[in-house]
């Protein structure tokens, strides 16, 4: 299983999988396949309603509660400081278990609601019921508003990131200040199907005899970003996570870069009105 090291020394398994819109009766069995087949990390977030079915599958699947990395979210409606510190508990309970690895703030929701937030996150962390705290949906100037008022850094910055969207600069900017940058959508999410039909990625594929979306989490494993692909498909759970075998090469990774345009599928990070 290949790592990376968070800023604070904690080591992060750089594939997981990915929960959202994952009904608890379909997460269950998703979550058993994935640590039955060598995944140790699993990404949640409050709102996405499934917290307990994935706490009684980590209990249920047999895999020690310390080797299995877990990722919950502080949703926009709890945000601020005594209502993060209830939404954690509430989070923490939900999955049954003792600690998550990492607390997020889902979405940037002002500047003053993030700091109170995060300064909560900040004495969770200290509690020692995270093991390492973070951002979700940032950019740059919303991560400068966190390393200006925090004392404690965020450790990880999870936001859309593939290969339409590829974040070079915020990437470049999370690296110089220590913040592992963690992809979600990798797969493009609901337009899944224009990266399945994009023909770089199909010739790609076809070199390595590997399938579409392995060669779009391999692109994310070379350049040493978490990636988080979703899927509640036993065959494709397995399949997303086979990409350990081959590695692509730097003729391979220019033609992928070539594919960027920079267009978001989610929404501005500025604009979120829920
Ligand atoms: N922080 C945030 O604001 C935020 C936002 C969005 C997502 N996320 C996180 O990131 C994770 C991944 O993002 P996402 O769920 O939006 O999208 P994604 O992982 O890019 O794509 C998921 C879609 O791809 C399908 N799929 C998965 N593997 C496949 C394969 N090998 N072949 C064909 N189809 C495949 C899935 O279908 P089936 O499930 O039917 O197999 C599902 O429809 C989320 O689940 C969530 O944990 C975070």
């Amino acid at each position: 299983m290949k790592t990376v090291k968070l800023n604070n020394g904690t080591e992060m398994p750089i594939v997981g999988l990915g929960t959202w819109l994952s009904k608890p009766e379909e997460v269950y069995n998703a979550v058993l396949t994935a640590l039955q087949n060598g995944y140790r990390h699993i990404d949640t977030a409050m709102v996405y309603q499934n917290e307990e079915a994935i706490g009684k599958a980590i209990k249920d699947s047999g895999v020690k509660r310390e080797d299995i990395f877990v990722t919950t979210k502080l949703w926009n409606t709890d945000q601020g400081y005594d209502k993060a510190l209830k939404a954690f508990e509430l989070s923490l309970s939900k999955l049954g278990l003792d600690y998550v690895d990492l607390y997020l703030i889902h979405w940037f929701k002002g500047y003053d609601k993030a700091i109170q937030s995060y300064r909560a996150l900040e004495t969770i962390y200290k509690s020692g019921r995270a093991k390492a705290i973070g951002v979700s949906n940032y950019s740059v100037h919303h991560i400068m508003n966190i390393l200006d008022n925090c004392e404690i850094p965020p450790m990880v910055n999870q936001v859309e990131t593939h290969v339409t969207l590829q974040n070079h600069f915020l990437h470049e900017y999370c690296k110089e200040n220590n913040i592992q940058l963690e992809a979600y959508a990798p797969l493009m999410s609901s337009r899944i199907n224009e990266l399945l039909e994009n023909e770089t990625l199909i010739r790609i594929s076809k070199k390595y005899n590997k399938t579409v979306p392995q060669i779009a989490i391999r692109w994310l494993v070379e350049r040493d970003i978490v990636v988080i692909p979703k899927s509640v498909t036993s065959q494709r759970i397995i399949s997303n996570y086979n990409v350990f075998d081959f590695s692509l090469d730097d003729e391979d990774m220019k033609e992928i870069r070539k594919i960027n345009n920079g267009r978001k599928i989610f929404v501005e990070f500025d604009n979120v009105d829920y």
